[in-house]
């Protein structure tokens, strides 16, 4: 088992207030970090803001701001939105923190001083958007090779870092640490640039002067990547003598979340400052596909951001949470519309989990019967059903160990079908025999208990409340994996009928799509991965009301 774990989120540019792609990322890591807490393990969860740049600087001159007043404007929005998320961060870092910026000029000194930093003149391309250096043939300026806009020709004194040096110990080093990224796939896109060749990185400006200022030379600034990717060192300590024990507890990170947009900065810069600083490399990095409106990324500079606030007034954290985590898959690009997540909290949440904890309240409830006590020997079937948690316990802890959150959630929600057909099989409105229809509801509320505590990581406020209803308290502290491992099933239920878990959604009639989509191959790709697909035999079927074609198997 892990003694600590340390896991971080990109920095956030902040030239406007976040949307649903930053919630994304930092979403993923307070999962992370929950799943972590929940077994009791010392866990440190890192986001913040990356303030600094030629992109900010033009933002906020076109606001009519100073770069200082336009960033501080932000930080409330973002600490906010995470808070309305139940986003719980151990710290939030800014690269204008006074600690950060006296931390990256003493690394530049010391990179210095050991030759991996010189003096030289950068002619080439530029991308502001991504804040990118791009290669292209002199006098024909290429589109970014990131985001495909087109870049600006510099050519200014700068000091380079010495990446060619690092190409081989790279390569050395991803043929090591094979599961340094997750998914492994986009580790080969990585080692292709690799091997492609590594030119030393250019990590200083003169024509920008919204930066850390280089030290010992007042007309260069620090490269925005340069000075940002360190947040991850010295927000927790890194720089400072007085904080070197904190330092060396959480350092290297467990897992560093961020999107496949700024997979090289990660995989190939990162690492190589790293081995340039004598530090340890972090242990995975979990890289995501992105959240796609109509096809397009959803992206401020396109326009098409959805507000998370909007989201939350609509359906609360804990069913957008879930969705995201659920939904959206890492490993690829996913589409996000409104329709979708209603239908799946109708499905999921409000029918499949909520439903199950009012029908077993309102049957007890209905015989009176508020403490539900476990029998001394519980029959077979409700033993296959607590071997089925257990086997779930297993797989759940695998996906969540490897970062496949949205598995993790398909292998749950599969117990939870075998819950309700448990139940529904086992007819306990029918039964006459009051121990009998104990057992049943003692094994539905042990199953109950099961989902909640590994569906805390996503769902916290939502799974308090089912706790609650079961009468079990919630405290962070324990090892509640341990605890739920081999649980013999002895617990003790005080039922307490509460307010649905999930409100249901009216569904709009989906009008067919008017146009043709432009990638037929993508839509069939995309739509063929969220399915969840197994064998079994059908025992029943039953007309599903307001629809002529479904039915439920
Ligand atoms: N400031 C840099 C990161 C520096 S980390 C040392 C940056 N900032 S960003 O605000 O542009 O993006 C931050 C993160 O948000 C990235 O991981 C990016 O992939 C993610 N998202 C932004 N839009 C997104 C989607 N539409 N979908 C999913 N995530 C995307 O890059």
């Amino acid at each position: 088992m892990k003694s600590k774990f340390y896991v971080t989120t990109p920095i956030y540019y902040v030239t406007a207030k976040p949307h649903l792609g930053s919630l994304y990322s930092t979403l993923l890591a307070d999962v992370a970090a929950r799943w972590h807490k929940l077994q009791g393990i010392n866990t440190f969860f890192l986001t913040g803001t990356d303030e600094h740049g030629q992109k900010i600087a033009q933002a906020a001159a076109h606001a009519g701001k100073s770069p200082q007043e336009f960033v501080d404007g932000f930080i409330d929005a973002y600490k906010d939105m995470w808070h309305k998320y139940e986003i719980e961060y151990s710290h939030f870092v800014r690269t204008t923190d006074p600690g950060h910026v006296k931390a990256v000029q003493e690394w530049i000194r010391m990179l210095m001083a050991s030759g991996d930093i010189y003096k030289g003149h950068y002619t080439g391309y530029y991308c502001t958007p991504c804040e990118t250096y791009v290669t292209g043939v002199e006098g024909k300026e290429p589109p970014c090779d990131s985001c495909g806009r087109p870049t600006q020709e510099i050519a200014e004194e700068s000091y380079f870092f010495k990446l060619s040096a690092y190409q081989d110990k790279l390569l050395e080093f991803y043929e090591k640490q094979k599961d340094f990224v997750i998914p492994s796939e986009r580790l080969n896109e990585v080692i292709s640039f690799v091997k492609g060749g590594l030119r030393d990185l250019s990590i200083s400006r003169t024509t920008v002067k919204w930066g850390i200022p280089f030290p010992d030379d007042e007309d260069h600034v620090v490269y925005v990547w340069a000075d940002a990717l360190n947040n991850y060192i010295t927000a927790i300590g890194y720089g400072n003598e007085a904080r070197q024990e904190e330092f060396a507890t959480w350092w290297p990170a467990d897992l560093q979340i961020l999107g496949k947009d700024i997979v090289r900065f990660h995989a190939v810069y990162w690492p190589a400052f790293l081995m340039a600083t004598g530090l340890p490399i972090p242990e995975h990095l979990l890289v995501h596909g992105w959240i796609k409106i109509n096809a397009q990324k959803m992206s401020k500079s396109l326009g098409n951001v959805v507000d998370p606030q909007l989201l939350l007034d609509e359906y609360g954290s804990d069913a957008v949470r879930y969705y995201l985590t659920r939904y959206m898959a890492i490993t690829q690009d996913s589409e996000f519309s409104t329709q979708d997540l209603e239908r799946r909290i109708n499905s999921d949440l409000a029918n499949d989990l909520g439903n199950l904890l009012n029908r077993v309240i309102a049957l007890a409830k209905k015989r009176d019967m508020y403490e539900i006590t476990p029998p001394e020997n519980w029959n077979p079937k409700s033993l296959e059903l607590r071997d089925q948690f257990w086997t779930t316990l297993e797989k759940y802890s695998t996906s969540m160990e490897g970062a496949y959150y949205s598995r993790a959630l398909a292998t749950l929600f599969k117990y939870i079908h075998e819950v309700n057909a448990y139940f529904h099989a086992s007819e306990p409105w029918k039964l006459k025999d009051a121990q009998e229809f104990e057992e049943v509801i003692s094994a539905a509320c042990h199953s109950l208990y099961g989902i909640a505590m590994l569906l805390q990581p996503v769902m916290p406020n939502k799974m308090e409340q089912l706790l609650k209803s079961l009468g079990v308290a919630f405290e962070l502290g324990a090892n509640y994996l341990e605890e739920l491992d081999g649980n013999p099933w002895k617990r003790t239920f005080l039922l307490h009928a509460q307010e649905p878990l999930f409100k249901k959604y009216e569904l709009k009639k989906e009008e067919p799509p008017k146009e043709k989509k432009s990638s037929m191959s993508e839509i069939v790709i995309d739509d063929v991965a969220k399915v969840y697909q197994c064998i079994g035999t059908i025992e029943k079927a039953e007309h599903i009301e307001g629809s002529d074609k479904l039915l439920k198997l």
